[in-house]
């Protein structure tokens, strides 16, 4: 049987395959972590922290949709410097780390870059898109915020850096986001994000179905794979072929994450598919792509990579 290669490189970081979880479920303590570094996922992805730990929102903050799931966990995490120790453990894992940091103000960010860039981590991943802390605006959607946060995170080490895009639904915001990546060594981005502030209502109870900001949650899964795939096409055509794109959104299957291969994506992170299905969905996916590959023809990823045919 035709062997098929899936392993690709983000900022230079080789990855032995194509798929990894997201920043999300499943990767906020210890023992979560390591469930992920014993699966097949490429890398171990942690939850996005912040200064301090986080208890995050109230509960219910999380519920599955047939299509996918709505939540708003309010980043609950261990705080980054518990992340910052076990480092060497999750290394010790043998695959490559990648720490989502989430501060809530460039210094936040600034202090957490710092103590990372020092640290064995392979990728920084800085989330500008959260939209799940009440009173706090995405810094994705504010483009001035955005490069402001750039030129400052990006000169504090050479330790690469990444971003976690929110979804946009704009030409132009696409255009305003790449040049504003343009100007820095912004090595990777990651969309996208949940789509932030969409309300499900359960008509027998007649409440929202989560509590925290009244029922407004980033809705994630099948129903935004769409929009997943047009970021990840847009900014590919926009950016330069340095900078890598992860992909996410909606990733269940193997066809899924062939898609997203498309439309250009480098690596794909799996989140709501993980929620519900467990680590196991790594080497379902995995394995499901290399079969629909292997059918097309394709041994490798570049065979495929961003080759989406006109219509
Ligand atoms: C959350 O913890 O609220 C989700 C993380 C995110 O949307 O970035």
């Amino acid at each position: 049987m035709t062997t098929i290669d899936l392993s690709t490189q983000i900022a230079g970081i080789h990855l032995d395959s194509y798929l990894m979880n997201a920043s999300g479920p499943k990767c906020t303590t210890w023992d979560e972590l390591l469930v992920i570094g014993k699966s097949a996922s490429a890398a171990i992805v942690t939850k996005s922290c912040t200064l301090e730990f986080r208890e995050g929102n109230p509960e219910p903050r999380y519920s599955d949709l047939p299509l996918g799931s709505i939540q708003s966990m309010g980043l609950p995490n261990l705080g980054y410097k518990a992340y910052l120790e076990m480092v060497p453990e999750l290394k010790a894992l043998g695959k490559p780390v990648v720490v989502s940091i989430s501060g809530f103000s460039i210094e936040e960010n600034s202090e957490m870059v710092t103590a990372f860039q020092n640290s064995d981590v392979d990728l920084i991943e800085v989330n500008f898109s959260c939209p799940n802390i009440p009173g706090k605006a995405q810094v994705a959607y504010d483009f001035e915020q955005t490069e402001s946060a750039l030129a400052a995170l990006t000169k504090l080490g050479n330790k690469p850096i990444g971003i976690k895009l929110a979804p946009y639904f704009d030409m132009s915001h696409f255009i305003a986001i790449a040049n504003i990546i343009k100007k820095f060594p912004v090595k990777f981005i990651t969309c996208v994000n949940s789509i932030g502030n969409t309300l499900i209502i359960d008509p027998e109870t007649e409440q929202p179905i989560i509590k925290p900001k009244g029922g407004f949650g980033g809705l994630c899964g099948d129903y935004i794979k769409p929009i997943g795939l047009a970021n990840v096409r847009a900014f590919r055509e926009l950016l330069d072929d340095s900078v890598q794109i992860i992909g996410v959104g909606g990733i269940k299957n193997g066809t899924d994450a062939f898609e997203y291969l498309l439309a250009g994506a480098d690596a794909v992170q799996i989140a709501t598919c993980f929620e519900k299905e467990g680590a196991v969905c790594f080497a379902r996916i995995e394995n499901e792509l290399k079969a629909f590959m292997a059918k097309k023809g394709y041994n490798k990823l570049s065979d495929a990579k961003g080759k989406l045919k006109p219509l």
